[in-house]
């Protein structure tokens, strides 16, 4: 059973598509295991993306991050990453197919409404940020 984090980023949470994408994943048979609304520290946000830190986006992508509340999941299933990012859609909102969520929601690569983790590595190094283990729940 894999597991991996989705953020919903402040241009889906101001767009009140909250329920609209946690209901992508739930139909497609994901579990939901730990779930919060939250804002994130400019550190969290620098943390979360450091993988891009030497890109020229960098500075944009964290000032993004902060720019407004998100919501933090983690999500269970069989090959939950490859699932989840197949939902979500191409990272650039503009190519991404109609039917997956930055398809029919993001006309771009900055604001393209979701984030989901790309591999058990990023995973591992993305979840503690926003989550403790006592608040992933084993139901
Ligand atoms: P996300 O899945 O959150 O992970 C990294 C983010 O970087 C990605 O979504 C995009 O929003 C952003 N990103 C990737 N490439 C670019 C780019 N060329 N210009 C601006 N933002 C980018």
């Amino acid at each position: 059973m894999e597991r991996t984090l989705i953020l919903i980023k402040p241009d889906g949470v101001k767009r009140k598509l909250i329920g609209n994408v946690i209901s992508r994943f739930e139909n497609k048979g994901l579990k939901l295991i730990a779930m919060k609304l939250m804002t994130v520290t400019e550190e969290q946000a620098k943390k979360h993306y450091s993988v891009h830190s030497l890109k020229p986006f960098f500075d944009g992508l964290v000032s993004y991050l902060i720019s407004g509340s998100i919501v933090a999941m983690i999500f269970e299933g069989d090959n939950a990453i490859t699932s989840c990012r197949n939902i979500c859609g191409t990272t650039d909102g503009s190519k991404a197919s109609p039917g997956t969520i930055r398809g029919d929601f993001s006309l771009n690569i900055e604001e393209n409404i979701v984030h989901a983790s790309d591999s058990d590595e990023s995973f591992n190094h993305e979840y503690p940020i926003f989550f403790n283990n006592n608040e992933i729940l084993n139901h």
